[in-house]
């Protein structure tokens, strides 16, 4: 004969165990979901919302900000401004989540693996470039002051007309990675020049050092270290936060 207390322990811990299992269940739906049905299930939703919460406190925060605003160097990831992936023409949520999920997945400019996976430098499928430093291939001062006026016409600020006209056979140089209008060219990660956001400043002297000492700014590759619930989690977090939903 089982006593009282002995049943209600056998009880919590069938629950326990029911809401254990309750929850991978979840989280293997989690994982499958399309955005637009985890947006209309409200237990999808809850379960998101806490593992992108805890993600971001644990693992994103100390680089882009609690409230993932980030601060120079490191970007914005709640504003509709994406460097690598997303181009705004997407014509499902589920593609601008799997852009997101890309970057997270693999990472940006990582090179934390064997040396023999590694493909032009970085690991596989991480996100891949890198702003020359045009110090380095030899561009005298005054063009390097000129490509700063080149970037303030494009970004629609006061610049010397006369210094820009100077580099006009230079600029072709950006145009790989940041587009020939200068809006950016999101599978190399090129920055669009002509907005008003800015990962390293937006005053000449700021402007100046990234276009003469180049920058190799990365994000890790989270691949290994998180549940594949907690990458989507975190995709479709950021995906919506950017949106505005
Ligand atoms: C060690 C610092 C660091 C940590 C930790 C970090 N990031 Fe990043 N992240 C960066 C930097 C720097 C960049 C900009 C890379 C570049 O130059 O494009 C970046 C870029 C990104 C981008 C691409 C943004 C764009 O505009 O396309 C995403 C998405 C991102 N991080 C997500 C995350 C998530 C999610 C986490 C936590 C799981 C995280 N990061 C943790 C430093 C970090
Ligand atoms: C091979 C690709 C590549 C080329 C070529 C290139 N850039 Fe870049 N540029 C980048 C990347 C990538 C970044 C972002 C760097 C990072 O996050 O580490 C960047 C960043 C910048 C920034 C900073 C933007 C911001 O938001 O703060 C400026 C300014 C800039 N580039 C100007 C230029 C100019 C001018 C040229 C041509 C002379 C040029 N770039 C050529 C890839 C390139």
């Amino acid at each position: 004969m089982i006593s009282l207390s002995r049943k209600f322990f056998l009880s919590a811990a069938i629950l326990a165990c029911h809401a254990g299992f309750a929850k991978s269940d979840l989280d293997d739906r989690l994982v499958l979901a399309s955005p637009d049905v985890i947006a209309a299930t409200p237990a999808l939703k809850a379960r998101m919302e806490s593992l992108a919460q805890s993600a971001i406190a644990e693992h994103c925060a100390g680089c882009h900000g609690a409230d993932l605003t980030g601060r120079i160097g490191v970007p914005n990831l709640v504003d509709f401004d994406w460097n690598w992936g997303m181009t705004g023409f997407e014509m499902t949520q589920a593609e601008g989540v799997f852009e997101i999920m890309q970057t997270i997945l693999y990472g940006v400019r990582n090179t934390n693996c064997d040396d023999d996976l590694k493909r032009y430098g970085g690991c596989p499928d991480t996100r891949y470039s890198q702003m020359p430093s045009y110090r380095d291939l030899d561009l005298t001062e005054d063009q390097l002051n000129g490509l700063v006026d080149y970037v303030l016409s494009l970004a629609g600020k006061s610049h010397d007309a006369a210094a820009v006209e100077g580099v006009a056979n230079l600029v072709e140089l950006c145009a790989d990675c940041h587009a020939e209008d200068g809006s950016g060219y999101k599978p190399f990660g090129g920055p669009n020049l002509t907005d008003d956001v800015w990962l390293f400043g937006d005053s000449r002297e700021q402007i100046f050092d990234v276009i003469a000492r180049g920058r190799v700014e990365s994000c890790p590759a989270w691949a290994d270290t998180l549940s594949a619930a907690e990458i989507k989690a975190l995709s479709v977090y950021i995906y919506n936060q950017s949106m505005g939903y």
